[in-house]
């Protein structure tokens, strides 16, 4: 029968005396002591994946902090090496708390207000990636005001559809991210940008999209931007980020160094000689993670389905929800164990839309108070995680060599109200 896939789990996943451990970290006891809901990161996975993405890019890729940040992931993704990429003040000030040093640091976001760009060259931030053309007067502004002129990659729409969810994708020409190509906006940003005494153009910059599985999406879009980044000859290119990762059984995506692989030889087979980089977010950190609930209720619907009900739900998960993205669950308690059984996941919240796992296959004997995982939820769980129903947003702990540090706190309910005045 179906078993977890193993590829799923953590890489430090094995099975001692029949129980899930990761990083060395029987699974069951840091639910004990820490509780769940709970985000478990296996620690030395995300660093070799920060040095993998190094190596096969070389300096400048970025980690898309976007797909989970915390003090302590900010700091990882830089002592391995990456740059940051932060898309608001919001995370910039993460990264900066984090003492990731400015220069290491790029700024993104389609809005990006003038009280964010003036943080941004406070702080010294290495690279900023323009999105349009009010951004352009505003930097502009900015150092006629005396602020010294930022390197600035330009953001190019190529117009290509990666096969990925309608809202994941960002390339397309009907995007309200970057310079179009299609409208000739890309042109016209580059040649304004590159007079400008405002600023210095370092390179280009293309996001197609997220969760993509297919390298010849990439390879399209190279061979579009390669109009641009061939004639303006520019020190940089980076491709974005998007690397899918599989999730369910079946599923199956480029490594980061195949990625590269590919990126590098449609810019080579395109005669760009720009150095080309990116900036990935899911593929570091995705499969690093499993989250941990415990079921509380089970409810059987005779012809219908079974219900499992667990003590989480859209709040540190909503991609279900928004997406319709699919997830597995297993039992740390048996993990090798068939799943013969069919039910769906759902969370504790006040919505009917509250699934997890649509159509989840769960071992034999499931039952009320059994700790249950759902692994590669690593990215965009935890950072686009609510209060929903005021539920307590989790504790996120990293484990390696058999040890658990706890980087994020469970909320309290203190917390809650902190903010009311
Ligand atoms: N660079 C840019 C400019 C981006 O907009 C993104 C993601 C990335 C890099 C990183 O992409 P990644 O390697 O993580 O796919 N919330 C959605 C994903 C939204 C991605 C937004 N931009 C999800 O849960 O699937």
């Amino acid at each position: 029968m179906n078993p977890i896939p193993w590829r799923l789990l953590p890489d430090s996943a094995e099975i001692v005396g029949g129980r899930l451990f990761i990083g060395g970290m029987d699974v069951l006891a840091l639910a004990e002591r820490f509780e769940t809901p709970l985000f478990v990161y296996d620690e030395e996975q995300m660093r070799a994946r920060c040095r993998e993405a190094v190596a096969a890019f070389g300096d400048g890729v970025a980690y898309a902090t976007k797909a989970f940040l915390t003090t302590a992931m900010a700091r990882l993704a830089y002592e391995e090496g990456m740059r940051l990429d932060v898309a608001t003040g919001g995370e910039l000030f993460v990264a900066l708390q984090a003492d990731v040093p400015a220069d290491r640091l790029v700024l993104h976001g389609n809005n990006k207000s003038t009280k964010e760009l003036q943080e941004a060259f406070d702080a010294g931030v290495g690279q900023i990636v323009v999105d349009s053309s009010v951004e352009v007067d505003r930097i502009e502004a900015l150092v006629a005001a005396g602020a010294p002129p930022p390197d600035v990659l330009v953001r190019i729409t190529p117009g290509i559809e990666a096969h990925t969810h309608e809202y994941l994708q960002t390339g397309i020409a009907d995007s309200k991210f970057g310079f179009g190509v299609a409208s000739g906006d890309a042109g016209a940003a580059l040649e304004r940008i590159g007079a400008s005494s405002g600023m210095n153009l370092v390179g280009v910059h293309a996001h197609i999209g997220s969760q993509v599985f297919d390298g010849e999406s990439y390879r399209r879009a190279v061979a579009v931007l390669a109009e641009f980044v061939v004639p303006f000859d520019l020190p940089e290119f980076s491709i974005g980020g998007g690397l899918g990762v599989p999730y369910v059984t079946g599923e199956d995506a480029p490594s980061i160094t195949e990625w590269a692989d590919i990126v590098t030889e449609a810019c080579r087979v395109a005669g760009i000689k720009s150095h080309v980089t990116a900036e990935p977010g899911r593929s570091i950190v995705a499969d690093a993670a499993v989250t941990l609930y415990t079921v509380g209720t089970i409810k059987k619907i005779p012809g219908i389905r079974t219900y499992v009900a667990v003590d989480g739900g859209m709040s540190d998960n909503p991609r279900p929800s928004l997406y319709g993205s699919g997830y597995e669950a297993f039992l740390p308690r048996a993990a090798d164990a068939e799943r013969p059984v069919r039910v769906r996941i759902v969370g504790k919240h006040c919505e009917s839309g509250d699934v997890i796992i649509a159509e989840a296959d769960v071992p034999e004997g499931l039952g009320v108070g059994d700790v249950l995982a759902t692994p590669v939820t690593g990215a965009y769980g935890h950072s686009m995680g609510s209060n929903y129903n005021m539920i307590r947003r989790p504790p996120v702990v990293f484990v390696r060599d058999g040890t658990a540090r706890e980087v994020v706190r469970r909320e309290t309910y203190e917390d809650l109200v902190r903010r009311d005045v």
